[in-house]
C-alpha cells in the first residue's frame, strides 16, 4: 500500500519558528451592487476563502478583505427603476450579498462598501498625486448622448444594427453574433436603450489618466517581467497589450463621467465623477483602512511604497486588464506598494456550457441554500477541480453528485461513522493509551512511512487544489483499506479481541483526524462539528519537523471523543433537479426587473413578457410543417365571439382555418394578404366547422393586442418554413 507514496522526505517547516510568520492581505474582486451572488462568482470567493483559511491554520497573519462595488450607471439606473435612492438600494445588496458569502462559510475579515469615506480618501488622493507628476490630462470628446434622458450613454447602454454584419440589437461595444469589436458610434440605427430615443453625438470634457507616458509603459514592462506577479498567461497577455520598448501601444485611460453618476465627484472638477473602475480597486484600499482603524493595525505596513508585508488579489480572467495594468501603474506613480502577485482564475461552465438562465443552470447562491443544498458539497467540488491557471471550471451536475457522496462520504465520513461507535459504547470513549498506542504509531508509520504530507501544503500554497484534493482522497484510499482489512464490525462479535478492536478503531479514528485538518481549509462548517466530536481545540495546520515521522502529528494516547454525530449527508439527484427548476422559474421571472440591459419598450411592457418555454430539439421544432398562406377569403361567422372563417391558399391546395382574430382584424383588411400557418396540425371539428390547421399571431397580454405574422416580400404561397 505505502508504495503508491514518493520515497523522498523533506519537511517544510517555515513558520513555527517564528521567525518566519507571514503577513497577508488578500483580496476578492469586488462583486457589483446590482446583481445577485451565483455560482459563478463563488468559484472565485470559495478559492480565495480556501487559500485564506489554509494560510490562517498555519499561523500566520492573514486578512481579507471584500467590498461591493457600488458605483457607475447600471446601479444608478436600477435604483431610479425600483424608485429608490442608489444608497438604499446598495444598502439593501450589501446585506443580500453577505448573507449569501456567510451561507457559504466566506469568511472576510472585513466586507465593506466602495461608497465609503476611506474610498472616497484613497481615490482623491490618488488622483492628486497622479494629477502633480504630470499624469492627468483633460480634453474633449465626442460620445453618444440620451437628449431625452439627458445623459451620455455608457457603451452597454447604446443599441443597434452591427457595423460588420447588420445583426439587430447588438451592443454598442461589441456584437454578439459576429464577435466584431467597434465605438457605439459605429452603430447603423442606433437607439439608447434608456429611453429608446435616437442618440446624438455631444463633446464633453474628460480626464485621463496618462498611460501612454513613457514612465508607465516602461514601469509595466519591468513589472510584468519581474517576480513572477502574474501567472504566465496572463503575463503573455500583458506583453500583447504594452508591446516592445517604444511601440507605445497603450492608450490614455478615460477616468471620468459626466454628471448624472452615482460615484464620487473629482475635486475641482463640478459635474464629472471618476469612473466606477477608478475607485473600484482603490476599495480594497478602502475595506483594508476601515478594518486597520477597528482593529488598531498599521495600514502603512501594507500599502506603503517597498512594503514587506505580501498582497494578493484573486480575480477572474475578464478583469486582468483592469488588474494587471491600470491597478500597478496607478499605485505605482502615487507612491504606494504594488501587488505581489495577480491570481486570476477561469470561468465557470454548468454542464460543459455557459451558465444560462433558460437552462436553469444560472443558478444563484441564494436559490443553493434555500433549496437545502450544503453548501460544503459546492466548495470541496470546486476545490476538486481547481489549479493555478486561468483555464475555465466546469460544475458537471452528474459528476457533482458522483464525486461528492464518493469522496465526502463514502471516503471520509464513513471512517469515522464507522468506527466511533464502538469507541463509545466499548471504550468509554477513549482512545488507546499506553503500550496500545505506541503499537498503532508503529503501524501508522510503517503504513505512511513514504507519505509526504508536505507536498499538501505545497499544494494549497499553489492554489494547485485539485492536486491536494488528490493527495488527500489517495490518504482516505488508504485509511479505508487498512480498515477494511482490519474489519472492526467483526471483531466486535469476538469475545477476546477487544485489544485488537479497541486498536483498530482508534486508528480509523486518528486517520480520520488527520484528513479532517487537511480539508478544513476546504470544508470548515463540518470541520467545526468534527472539532466538537473530537473534542478537540481549533485544528491547525498539521506540520513535521525534519526528524518526526507521520505518527508524531496524532491525537494524544488515551484522548477522549465524544459520541458521533452526523456529520454529512449524501446529496440526492432530485434537489439538484429542484435547484434546476426553481432557477428556471424564478430567474426567467425576475429577468424583466434586473436587466437593465436590454430593450427601448417601456417598463410597463417589460414587466409583460412571458417566460421562455421548455428547449426543444431542432427535431421537435422540424416536425412543424410551417407554410406561407395567402389570405383568399376570410368573413365573419355568425354567432361567432372571437372567430373569422380564413380560406388559405398554401399553393397545392386551399384550407379553411377558424382563426380567433376578430377583435384585432376586419375580414376586408386581410383578404390577398400573406401570412404563415401551420399547415399539418392535426383537423379539429369546431362548433362552426372543421378547422384545418392554424393561423400564426404575435400576442401581448392585453385583449385585442393581436398580430398575424408576414413574410417578407417575394415569398410565395406554400413555401415551407424552415
Ligand atoms: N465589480 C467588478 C470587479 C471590481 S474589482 C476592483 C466585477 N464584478 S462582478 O460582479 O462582475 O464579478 C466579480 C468577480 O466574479 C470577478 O472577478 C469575476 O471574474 C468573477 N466572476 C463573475 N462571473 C463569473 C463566472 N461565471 N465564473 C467565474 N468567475 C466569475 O467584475
Ligand atoms: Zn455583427
Amino acid at each position: 500500500m505505502a508504495t503508491q507514496f514518493v520515497t523522498m522526505r523533506v519537511f517544510i517547516n517555515l513558520h513555527r519558528s517564528g521567525m518566519n510568520e507571514r503577513k497577508i492581505l488578500v483580496t476578492s474582486a469586488l462583486p457589483y451592487a446590482n446583481g445577485s451572488i451565483h455560482l459563478g462568482h463563488l468559484v472565485e470567493y470559495i478559492q480565495t476563502d480556501i487559500w485564506v483559511r489554509f494560510q490562517k491554520m498555519r499561523g500566520h497573519t492573514v486578512y481579507y478583505v471584500c467590498a461591493d462595488d457600488t458605483h457607475g450607471t447600471p446601479i444608478m439606473l436600477r435604483a431610479e427603476k425600483e424608485g429608490i435612492t442608489p444608497e438604499s438600494l446598495i444598502a439593501r445588496v450589501h446585506q443580500e450579498h453577505l448573507k449569501d458569502f456567510t451561507g457559504f462559510h466566506i469568511q472576510f475579515d472585513n466586507y465593506y462598501s466602495t461608497h465609503s469615506a476611506e474610498t472616497r480618501f484613497f481615490s482623491e488622493d490618488i488622483y492628486h498625486k497622479l494629477k502633480n507628476a504630470g499624469l492627468i490630462s483633460v480634453r474633449a470628446i465626442e460620445q453618444l448622448y440620451d437628449p431625452v434622458k439627458n445623459m451620455f450613454l455608457p457603451d452597454r447602454f447604446v443599441k443597434g444594427e452591427c457595423p460588420k454584419c447588420g445583426a439587430k440589437d447588438q451592443y454598442g461595444d461589441s456584437c454578439e453574433v459576429c464577435g466584431a469589436a467597434y465605438a457605439p458610434t459605429e452603430l447603423k440605427n442606433p437607439y439608447s436603450s434608456v429611453s429608446g430615443a435616437k442618440p446624438i453625438q455631444k463633446s464633453s470634457e474628460h480626464y485621463f489618466f496618462n498611460l501612454s507616458d513613457p514612465r508607465c509603459a516602461d514601469f509595466l514592462r519591468r513589472w510584468t517581467r519581474e517576480f513572477d506577479h502574474l501567472q504566465p498567461e496572463a503575463a503573455n497577455k500583458m506583453r500583447e497589450w504594452l508591446g516592445e520598448a517604444g511601440e507605445n501601444k497603450l492608450s490614455d485611460w478615460d477616468i471620468s463621467r459626466d454628471a448624472p453618476y452615482f460615484g464620487f465627484e473629482i475635486p475641482d472638477a463640478p459635474g464629472k465623477y471618476f469612473y466606477v473602475w477608478l475607485d473600484a480597486p482603490i476599495g480594497y484600499m478602502g475595506s483594508f483602512k476601515k478594518f486597520c482603524e477597528q482593529k488598531r493595525i498599521d495600514f502603512d505596513q501594507f500599502w506603503q511604497k517597498n512594503a514587506t508585508t505580501e498582497l494578493y488579489h484573486f480575480i477572474g480572467k475578464d478583469i486582468l486588464y483592469f488588474h494587471a495594468l491600470f491597478w500597478p501603474a496607478m499605485l505605482e506613480n502615487s507612491g504606494y506598494r504594488t501587488p505581489t502577485k495577480i491570481f486570476a482564475h477561469g470561468f465557470l461552465t454548468v454542464n460543459g456550457e455557459k451558465m444560462s438562465k433558460s437552462r436553469g443552470t444560472f443558478i444563484t447562491a441564494e436559490s443553493y441554500l434555500q433549496q437545502q443544498l450544503n453548501p460544503e458539497w459546492l466548495r470541496y467540488y470546486y476545490a476538486a477541480k481547481l489549479n493555478s491557471t486561468m483555464e475555465d471550471i466546469d460544475l458537471n451536475l452528474d459528476d457533482f453528485i458522483a464525486r461528492v457522496n464518493s469522496d465526502l462520504i463514502g471516503k471520509f465520513v464513513n471512517i469515522a461513522s464507522r468506527c466511533a461507535g464502538f469507541i463509545t459504547k466499548r471504550f468509554d470513549g477513549k482512545l488507546v493509551a499506553g503500550a496500545q498506542y505506541q503499537q498503532l504509531r508503529a503501524t501508522i508509520d510503517e503504513h505512511f512511512a513514504n507519505w509526504r504530507p508536505e507536498l499538501i501544503e505545497k499544494a494549497f500554497e499553489e492554489r494547485e487544489y485539485a492536486g491536494a484534493i488528490r493527495q488527500i482522497m489517495k490518504f482516505a484510499d488508504e485509511a479505508n483499506e487498512m480498515i477494511h482489512q482490519l474489519a472492526p464490525w467483526e471483531m466486535a462479535k469476538k469475545p477476546n479481541q477487544e485489544e485488537e478492536l479497541h486498536r483498530a478503531c482508534s486508528l480509523g479514528i486518528q486517520l480520520f483526524y488527520l484528513l479532517s485538518c487537511y480539508l478544513k481549509p476546504v470544508i470548515p462548517g463540518t470541520v467545526e462539528k468534527i472539532e466538537q466530536f473530537l473534542n478537540t481545540q481549533s485544528l491547525a495546520w498539521p506540520v513535521l519537523t525534519e526528524s518526526q515521522s507521520v505518527s508524531h502529528l496524532l491525537l494524544p494516547a488515551g484522548h477522549a471523543i465524544n459520541a458521533y454525530q452526523h456529520l454529512m449527508t449524501r446529496i440526492d439527484a432530485k434537489q439538484i433537479d429542484a435547484l434546476i427548476s426553481a432557477n428556471q422559474q424564478s430567474l426567467l421571472a425576475n429577468d424583466k426587473a434586473n436587466d437593465i440591459k436590454q430593450n427601448n419598450q417601456s417598463a410597463q411592457a417589460q414587466q409583460n413578457i412571458a417566460p421562455i418555454a421548455e428547449t426543444i430539439t431542432i427535431d421537435d421544432f422540424g416536425k412543424i410543417d410551417l407554410r406561407v398562406a395567402r389570405i383568399a377569403h376570410a368573413e365573419q361567422v355568425a354567432g361567432a365571439e372571437k372567430l373569422l372563417k380564413l380560406t388559405l391558399d398554401i399553393g397545392s391546395e386551399q384550407r379553411t382555418v377558424f382563426a380567433g382574430i376578430k377583435s384585432a382584424y376586419d375580414p376586408e383588411q386581410l383578404k390577398g394578404r400573406l401570412t404563415v400557418m401551420v399547415a399539418n396540425l392535426a383537423p379539429r371539428q369546431m362548433k362552426f366547422g372543421l378547422s384545418e390547421g392554424m393561423v400564426l399571431a404575435a400576442g401581448g397580454s392585453n385583449p385585442g393586442e393581436l398580430f398575424i405574422l408576414s413574410p417578407d416580400s417575394g415569398a410565395q404561397p406554400g413555401m415551407r418554413i424552415k
